[in-house]
């Protein structure tokens, strides 16, 4: 059985945003020395703007490149470090050029690298990204570093000095051999841990029995439960995996949904369909304002037809409305949203600011090519309203 960790900071969640606001500032505390585990991805990215999407054995241009370090665990590490936290990521390259890069560009950004194992023979791991200028979609060809992290890679005393001290770990799905090493260390250490679910994997449904907090993408809840609507599949999840506090699914341009599981409803509470529920919910966002928003229902006994019914309480957050001409790439979008759904947590948020923070992170990256470029830093003024602010009170 999990330990959990305390959860206090989220019972206090308020349901309009001026409120949440006034409140932040005295209920959330500083993360900036946390240190956060990742145990994921890296890759480097050779990221090519195209005017169209090529048909098969047409020759055009890109109208712009990038090369730049990626992988879900690197993106999501980067973020934290740019905002300030200590990031520790575990993860394996090759001793090639591409390795070495993509450790150069991680230390750059203050990502501690070293639990990176590095391979003297074999290849790192890259990716093919074409950002379709039209219809804003990104196409990713990947291949797998080799040879694969096993366990054995990362030795006894290294995992235990990576975790020491740690507020969250997290995973994004890969290594999946190496990462339910880490994830069970981690919870006989009672760190909570953090799953990035992007599609059903092998060994993912281990690392999730482990989770404390899931994010997920948009096609993943109805993918891995089978049910036939978002919110119907969240329910479901709440119900197969009963450790875990909530579940976000990011919707790209719409945002995003959240399920929070309560653990004190009473006898009183209201029962209701779920997919009503969202709906009825959905409709009182403000579809005219361009930044982040979130609104959250009361706690409901919340079912689903023929899976059941947890007690809970919804979360809908708005994306940033980025003007056509600004929007340029999506390419890890979701690492940026998740990275700083990590920092809400260890600064306590409420899911109010949690997802309208998030939403501002990941609409700031979507405003340059590749998935680190665009990433803010603590001192961006964008994120002034959630991290300076604080800072200044509190100083
Ligand atoms: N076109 C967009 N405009 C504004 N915000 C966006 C857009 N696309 C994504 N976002 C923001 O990023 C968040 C995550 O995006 P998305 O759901 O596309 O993640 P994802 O599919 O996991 O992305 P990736 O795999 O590329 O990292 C969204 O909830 C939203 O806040
Ligand atoms: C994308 O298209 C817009 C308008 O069609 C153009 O102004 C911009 O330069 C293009 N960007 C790239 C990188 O191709
Ligand atoms: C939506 O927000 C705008 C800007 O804050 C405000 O002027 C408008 O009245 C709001 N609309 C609704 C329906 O709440």
């Amino acid at each position: 059985m999990l330990l959990q960790p305390s959860y206090s900071a989220f019972r206090f969640s308020t349901s309009t945003m001026s409120r949440t606001r006034r409140c932040r500032v005295t209920m959330s505390s500083d993360p900036q020395n946390a240190v956060v585990v990742g145990c994921g991805g890296v890759s480097i990215d050779f990221l090519a703007t195209v005017a169209a999407y090529p048909k098969p054995d047409d020759k055009i241009r890109s109208t712009s490149l990038k090369v730049q370090g990626g992988g879900n665990a690197g993106n999501a590490l980067t973020c934290l470090a740019r905002l300030g936290l200590n990031t520790r990521l575990i993860s394996k390259v090759a001793d090639d050029s591409q390795g070495r890069g993509i450790l150069d560009e991680l230390q750059a950004d203050g990502v501690d690298t070293s639990f990176m194992v590095v391979s003297k023979e074999g290849t790192s791991p890259f990716t093919y990204i074409i950002v379709d200028n039209q219809t804003k979609t990104r196409t990713c060809i990947h291949t797998p570093g080799y040879p694969p992290m096993i366990p054995d890679d990362l030795p006894k005393s290294s995992l235990l000095s990576a975790l020491d001290g740690a507020k969250i770990a997290y995973f994004d799905g890969r290594l999946p051999d190496t990462a339910l090493v880490v994830a069970n260390e981690a919870v006989r250490k009672n760190i909570p841990i953090l799953i990035d679910a992007e599609r059903p994997r092998e060994g993912l449904d281990d690392l999730l029995k482990l989770a404390d907090y899931v994010v997920c993408s948009a096609k993943f809840p109805k993918a891995w439960t089978g049910a036939s609507t978002v919110p119907q599949a969240l329910v479901s999840m709440l119900l197969m995996l009963p450790n875990i506090k909530f579940v976000i699914v990011t919707l790209g341009k719409d945002g995003c949904i959240m399920l929070e599981r309560s653990l004190d409803a009473g006898p009183s509470t209201e029962e209701v369909d779920i997919d009503n529920f969202l709906e009825s919910l959905a409709l009182k966002r403000n579809k005219t304002v361009p930044i982040p928003t979130c609104i959250s229902s009361s706690v409901a006994k919340l079912k689903a037809e023929g899976i059941g019914e947890v007690s809970g309480k919804l979360y809908v957050g708005t994306a940033e409305s980025i003007p056509p001409s600004e929007l340029i790439d999506t390419t890890g979008a979701g690492d940026a949203f998740i990275g700083a759904v990590i920092y809400a947590i260890c600064a306590k948020f409420t899911p109010e600011t949690m997802l309208s923070f998030a939403a501002n992170v990941a609409g700031a990256k979507c405003r340059d090519l590749g998935a680190r470029s665009g990433l803010p830093y603590r001192a961006d003024p964008r994120l002034g309203s959630f991290i300076l602010e604080k800072i200044s009170s509190s100083a």
